[in-house]
């Protein structure tokens, strides 16, 4: 019994306790994301991704990794994603033909993979999400064609760019001199560096050049950071004053705005990241709802009124973007610890229902026993108690039925044991055995004593003598009539 009520009080408390322990949801989707580098305009790009990431909860991108500029290392993540069985990529390949390899063993593991902002080639992949590069390049040309039409000669120029086999260092590149060869305009003279997307080579490759070449007049830079990095170097090397050598660069990021509006480095190519529509497409791809697959990023010139007024609104989302924050962590704080409430809530009414379910137990336990014993032993208690009562009132009915007929018979000489036993159909060792249950003496002795009751209510009653009542109740003589009396009331016949 006590085994039997154990079991569901266990699996109640199981049940609730594992309610406390369950309440918080796992994200259904792993998505991995594999950065080629890890400079600001792919922060930006993370930061975006995390924001837009709180509207899908069931998604976790916590699996990021980053390759810092190598092939190898970046072919061996994404195939470290692909054995941790992640249910979506998202990759900005370092080089295009290096890194393609991993991208096509993901896709074809049934992977789905969003290429961001460059390029693989072949089209082993689910979406692509990417600034327009070819429109990058034409924007330089413009630029340049502007700054000759203003210094009325043909300029020298140096083009700084990024890494060779990456599709964006490639298709400006592409887009800068179609441009520039399409124009009617006299091709100005442009010697590309290699820069890799970086400050510091960008600085290095400019520094040498200006140390072993003749004046230079511009300096288009295939990123904000290289274009820094250009400014840097045109400051540190000898015969260049403030602005004497114009420069542009592209991204848009807000050290490239900050560096246009403090006059360091002229325009730059607005080049978006759009973390958040990467995510909206990855939720798209794993809900399996309609996406576009190639979606091409526009471009604009950001020249330095443009550049202040972004700044200005940079700083405000800045500012709401850390209010957001604080909202956040104050709401994660309050669910935490409504969390820790409704987990101590819980375990009360836990401990209540277990309290009252042993309350439970003991009563059932206790009536059961009870039970048992009022089986074991009242009952048959209280059965002999019956049985007694009805033997006692069968015993007063004969007890009636006996006096009655000896009553009838106190003056018939053959009132005796015989008599009464033929009387009451019995056995004379039945008739001695229930006289003297009944009255506790020998039919002989009761019959005397109904005869001395009698007699005593004769000499109350009636003018008689001693002598006719001993007679009529047929006592051998006056003198033994006399004896019993005094023997039964304590004193004699005559004193009445
Ligand atoms: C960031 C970056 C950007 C550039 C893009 C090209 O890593 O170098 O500055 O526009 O990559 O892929």
């Amino acid at each position: 019994m006590r085994k039997s009520l154990f079991i569901p009080f266990i699996s109640l408390a199981i049940i609730l306790l594992g309610q406390v322990g369950c309440s918080h949801r796992q994200p259904e989707y792993k998505i991995g994301v594999s950065q080629c580098l890890d400079d600001a305009w792919r922060q930006k790009m993370n930061e975006e991704m995390e924001r837009e990431l709180l509207l899908y909860p069931n998604m976790d991108i916590s699996h990021r990794r980053i390759a810092y500029g190598s092939n190898e290392l970046q072919c061996a993540q994404i195939d470290s994603f692909i054995q941790e069985r992640i249910d979506l990529l998202i990759v900005s390949p370092n080089e295009a033909e290096e890194v393609k390899p991993a991208v096509t063993r993901a896709y074809r593991a049934g992977i789905p993979v969003i290429v961001a902002d460059r390029r693989v080639s072949g089209d082993e992949w689910t979406a692509f999400i990417g600034g327009d590069n070819y429109q990058v390049g034409v924007l330089m040309a413009e630029w340049i064609i502007k700054v000759q039409s203003e210094t009325n000669h043909s300029l020298h120029v140096l083009e700084v760019c990024g890494l060779p086999g990456s599709t964006p260092a490639t298709k400006r590149h592409q887009g800068l001199m179609e441009s520039l060869a399409a124009s009617n305009e006299a091709m100005p003279e442009i010697v590309s560096l290699q820069g890799h997307w970086m400050k510091e080579d960008a600085y290095e490759v400019v520094c040498t050049y200006l140390r072993e070449h003749r004046n230079i007049d511009a300096i288009i830079a295939q990123n904000d950071l290289m274009a820094i990095g250009s400014a840097e170097a045109v400051r540190d090397s000898k015969g260049y004053g403030a602005g004497s050598v114009r420069i542009m660069g592209v991204d848009g990021i807000s050290v490239g705005l900050a560096a246009i509006a403090d006059g360091v480095i002229e325009c730059t190519a607005a080049y978006a990241s759009r973390g958040d529509l990467i995510i909206e497409t990855a939720a798209a791809i794993l809900n399996h709802q309609p996406f576009v697959r190639d979606t091409v990023l526009e471009t604009t010139m950001i020249d330095a009124a443009t550049a202040r007024a972004m700044l200005m609104q940079y700083r405000e989302r800045m500012h709401d973007i850390e209010t957001f924050r604080i909202v956040q962590v104050n709401s994660d704080t309050r669910w935490q610890r409504m969390m820790a409430d409704r987990k101590v809530l819980i375990a009360v009414n836990v401990l209540i229902i277990l309290l009252f379910l042993a309350a439970l137990a003991v009563i059932v336990f206790v009536q059961l026993k009870l039970h048992k014993k009022i089986k074991k032993e009242i009952i048959p208690q209280l059965e002999e108690v019956e049985e007694a009562i009805q033997l006692s009132k069968r015993d007063e009915a004969f007890g009636e039925r006996m006096r009655l007929i000896v009553d009838d018979h106190l003056s018939d000489p053959n009132l005796n044991v015989e008599y009464l036993a033929s009387k009451l159909q019995l056995s004379r060792t039945q008739i001695f055995r229930r006289v003297k249950t009944i009255t506790g003496k020998g039919p002989l002795d009761y019959i005397r004593e109904r005869r001395l009751v009698r007699a005593h209510h004769l000499l109350q009653t009636t003018d008689m003598t001693v002598q006719q009542v001993a007679l009529e109740l047929c006592f051998s003589s006056p003198g033994y009539f006399t004896k019993c009396y005094k023997d039964y009331f304590g004193h004699l016949p005559s004193e009445r």
